[in-house]
């Protein structure tokens, strides 16, 4: 498996593993391609990385800037985030996690947020502290890992992508 940056070629293909990924999921409300669009038509689309297998991409997962309190302050959200079915678990997504979030402390970033399932997003280091928001959400699906400066606390708000279209996943 190798994980790179997406390129215009990818783009179909990002799309369709995007689709394929949520399908199944009850908790999804389909959108999650279309947001991905959304985003990178707007240039919200900070980091968007592959994982690609013998030419096919099995993986995918993108980092846009989100505000807390309405102040953006080199905070990112991740999401989507999508692994080919009959590829899950089996590492891909921590792996895109693992690169994407070394690139944000590249470029300096305060930390990361998601909306998620904290079953998953605890193992890459990501928790709540019940001090972020997002809308009514549950605090524990509300996560947060920091890089650089205090904990944040406040409400959540995704990039114009994520939240136009899309409850924002990740
Ligand atoms: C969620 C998703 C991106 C995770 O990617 P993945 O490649 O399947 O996950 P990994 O194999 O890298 O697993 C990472 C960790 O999360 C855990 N995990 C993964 N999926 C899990 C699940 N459904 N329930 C509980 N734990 C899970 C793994 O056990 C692993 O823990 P470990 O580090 O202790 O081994 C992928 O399953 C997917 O595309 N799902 C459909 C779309 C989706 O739900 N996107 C996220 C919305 S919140």
């Amino acid at each position: 498996m190798h994980i790179r940056e997406e390129a215009p070629a990818d783009v179909d293909a990002i799309h369709a593993l995007t689709q394929a990924a949520f399908a199944p999921m009850d908790f999804s409300d389909k959108t999650e391609g279309a947001a991905l669009k959304a985003l990178r038509a707007r240039g919200e689309l900070t980091i968007s990385l592959v994982a690609e297998e013998a030419g096919a991409l099995i993986g995918h997962v993108a980092f846009s800037p989100v505000a807390i309190d309405g102040v953006h302050d080199g905070w990112y959200g991740l999401g989507p985030i999508s692994v080919r079915p009959g590829r899950q678990r089996n590492g891909v997504g921590k792996a895109l996690i693992a690169r994407g979030l070394g690139m944000l402390r590249d470029l300096g970033a305060s930390g990361c947020a998601l909306i998620g399932n904290p079953r998953i997003y605890s193992r890459a280091g990501f928790v709540s502290d019940g001090r972020l928001s997002y809308r009514n959400l549950p605090s524990e699906y509300v996560q947060r890992i920091v890089f650089r400066g205090p904990p944040p606390s406040g409400a959540l708000r995704f990039a114009s992508g994520l939240e136009d279209d899309a409850l924002p996943t990740g």
